[in-house]
């Protein structure tokens, strides 16, 4: 009887043992839990200028892909297809000499068959602040971004202060050259976060 017991709970010891399997054996998740969440959350505006320049010796957008025979070039900078990593300077002003307070660095892509009626990229960046309160911390933006006067783009994340930040941006185009594809942008975040 006794010798029963003690092997039944053996047995339970070994049965709830192998329900968590040791750490040696690759687990590579933890149990997920249930956690409250904040009843509020953190609203924050951003206003700069975003200096996109594909023109010239010192570019900080440069083409680096296009479709099989396509020339990417003046007068014809955006063919369905073209993508352009960009490493573009923000500023506090819509003068490119004002104030540096941060960069936009990633890429974009033409995602429009009909470049003529509706030419739309597909804006892919990390928009990174160096000075200031917000030093270190970037808003991550995944965004649909139409060749139009005004436009909304979508912020699906962040860094730093920004961590888990959700929010909108409401683009202005100060100066747009169609030829050779320079532009300066005025940026209006609205961030919600933690
Ligand atoms: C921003 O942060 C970096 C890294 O911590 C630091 O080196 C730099 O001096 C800071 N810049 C400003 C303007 O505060
Ligand atoms: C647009 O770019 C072209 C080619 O670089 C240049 O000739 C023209 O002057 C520019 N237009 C404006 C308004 O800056
Ligand atoms: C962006 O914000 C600035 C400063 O707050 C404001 O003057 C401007 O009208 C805003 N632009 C847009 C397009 O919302």
């Amino acid at each position: 009887m006794e010798k029963t017991i003690i092997f039944a709970c053996l047995l339970s010891v070994l049965l709830m043992s192998s329900s968590s399997p040791p750490a040696v054996m690759g687990k590579y998740y933890s149990k997920s839990r249930v956690v409250p969440v904040p009843l509020t959350q953190k609203k924050t505006e951003l206003h700069f200028f975003m200096h996109d320049i594909i023109s010239g010796n010192t570019p900080t957008a440069v083409n680096i892909a296009a479709p099989k025979g396509v020339v990417v070039g003046e007068g014809n900078i955006g063919p369905f297809g073209a993508v352009y990593v960009f490493d573009d300077p923000l500023t506090v002003t819509a003068d490119p000499k004002s104030e540096v307070v941060g960069n936009g660095r990633g890429f974009y892509t033409v995602v429009s068959i009909d470049v003529k009626n509706s030419w739309m990229l597909l804006f892919t960046g990390d928009i990174g602040f160096t000075s200031g309160k917000y030093n270190g911390s970037s808003i991550s933006v995944f965004s649909r971004d139409p060749l139009v006067q005004t436009k909304e783009l979508a912020i699906v994340g962040g860094r730093g202060q920004f961590r888990m930040a959700k929010g909108f941006l409401i683009i202005n185009m100060v100066y747009f050259n169609a030829t050779n594809g320079d532009a300066i942008l005025e940026f209006n975040c609205t961030v919600f976060h933690q």
